[in-house]
């Protein structure tokens, strides 16, 4: 049997119906053992009353007055002298047999003499009648085993009455709640099931405040996490697939062209420099690809050590200082001398280039770019600032996601593929920091990076 619910309650029930049986039959014994006693405690003290009325008077008026009592009664009894001869009997029947049974000494309170009452036809209970110190005669008492045996099937009766609901009850209870445990779970095992067949969006509704709620909840989530991976994985196959076609067309329209044998060298070549400039793009786009997959592998961990902040920038600036000076954009920085930070220099690097990239990118000529840093108690702001032409405040949001640009056309003079920001991020995030943008007055935007000290 494979189904869980079957399980629980099987389990639960053999567990239940084996204390629930070991309880009753205890039960059960004690009560018939103490119905019993009382039967034979009773008996012989009827034994002992008369035993009383024969000590003091022993004649044989007495004697058959005692046995004519027991006739109306439901026992019997027996008289006899020391030697255990019958000297009155209340009903005719073979009760002597129990006579000389008991040879040793018998206590003045009496005995039972034969109580196993579901072998024998009586039970039997010896008192002895005394003079003095001497035993002039016995008083042997009989109860037939009949009315212990129907005592007693009515008390069994009656057990098996409510044994037998109990047991239904027992059944009734665990299926529930069996079914009330099983039934979330095998909820969840068929979205699981779903889900590994691609369904997504799971809604379990399990509305409960224990762990199987929250095993609940976290499949809702799982589901919910899953669909977004899946259209995240999809846009981003798409948005490769897109950035890949440009350049790939540019290629092989102009190698096309090349081949030609109308054109000279130098047309030839410039078309071959197209060529070139389009493959450097598509190793560009690649090599961006690579970094930020890199980076979001959830093993990537970035190496930080101290770094003197102002030799890093200064660095930067003397790299880029060409590219600026060409576009005829001022840059200058404004860093502490003695300010230290802890990063990872290579990956920071790229940090610092790419912003510097996009403030040129995205500058006109005679502006100015400057790069700042301050230090408080607990962290350090690092600011990128240019005068170019600013980013509408609805797309803020937008542009540290990959492949985002403003101007969607990507034309050979905007160039990039909007990964440089993204790239950034999730840099600044390795470093348990975070980066945002605010655009300048009159023009520009300002990046502000934020590390922790
Ligand atoms: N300093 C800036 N001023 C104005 N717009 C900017 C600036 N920096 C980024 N942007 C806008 O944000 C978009 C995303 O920038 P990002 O650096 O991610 O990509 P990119 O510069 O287009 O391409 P890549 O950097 O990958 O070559 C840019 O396309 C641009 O529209
Ligand atoms: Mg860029």
């Amino acid at each position: 049997m494979k189904n869980i619910s079957f399980k629980l309650a099987g389990s639960f029930f053999i567990l239940t119906f084996i204390i629930e049986a070991i309880l009753f039959a205890a039960l059960y014994t004690s009560i018939v053992n103490t119905r019993i006693t009382e039967e034979i405690h009773a008996l012989q003290g009827r034994g002992n009353s008369h035993r009383a009325v024969l000590e003091k008077h022993f004649d044989k008026k007495t004697i058959e007055h005692v046995a004519l009592m027991e006739t109306e009664a439901d026992t019997n009894v027996i008289i006899t002298d020391d030697k255990r001869n019958v000297l009155a009997q209340s009903a005719a029947g073979d009760m002597t047999e129990h006579l000389h049974f008991e040879e040793r000494s018998i206590p003045r309170s009496g005995t039972a003499l034969q109580s196993h009452w579901k072998t024998s036809k009586y039970i039997c209970t010896i008192s002895p009648i005394m003079k003095g110190r001497d035993t002039v005669g016995y008083v042997f008492m009989y109860l037939e085993t009949s009315s212990i045996k129907g005592l007693v099937q009515n008390i069994t009766n009656r057990f098996f009455a409510s044994f037998g609901l109990t047991a239904f009850l027992t059944v009734a209870a665990i299926y529930l709640l069996s079914r009330f445990l099983a039934r979330p779970i095998i909820m969840i095992k068929e979205s699981a099931e779903k889900m590994t067949n691609g369904q997504d969006n799971i809604s379990l509704n399990i509305k409960r405040n224990d762990e199987l709620g929250e095993l609940a909840a976290s499949i809702e989530n799982l589901s919910s996490n899953l669909n977004r991976l899946q259209k995240e994985r999809n846009d981003f196959l798409s948005s490769v697939a897109h950035e890949l076609r440009t350049p790939i067309t540019y290629i092989k329209g102009y190698s096309d062209i090349a081949m030609r044998d109308q054109f000279d060298v130098n047309a030839r070549h410039q078309y071959l420099s197209i060529i070139k400039e389009e493959t450097d793009n598509l190793t560009l786009l690649v090599d961006d690809l690579f970094l930020l997959t890199k980076l979001k592998q959830p093993g990537f961990h970035i190496e930080k050590k101290p770094v003197h902040l102002h030799t890093l920038v200064e660095k930067e600036i003397r790299k880029s200082q060409i590219a600026f000076l060409e576009k005829r954009i001022g840059l200058s920085y404004h860093i502490p001398l003695n300010l230290t930070v802890s990063i990872d220099e290579k990956r920071f690097s790229q940090v610092i280039t790419n912003l510097l990239n996009n403030a040129r990118h995205y500058s006109e000529s005679d502006t100015e770019v400057t790069i700042t840093a301050s230090a408080s108690k607990d962290r350090i702001i690092i600011t990128v600032a240019d005068e170019g032409c600013g980013i509408p405040e609805d797309e803020q949001d937008y542009i540290f996601e990959r492949f985002y640009r403003i101007d969607k056309s990507r034309s050979r003079q905007t160039g990039g593929t909007g990964m440089g920001l993204a790239i950034v991020k999730e840099i600044v995030e390795h470093h348990g920091g975070e980066i945002m943008v605010k655009n300048r007055h009159p023009k520009g935007s300002k990046f502000i990076i934020t590390l922790p000290a």
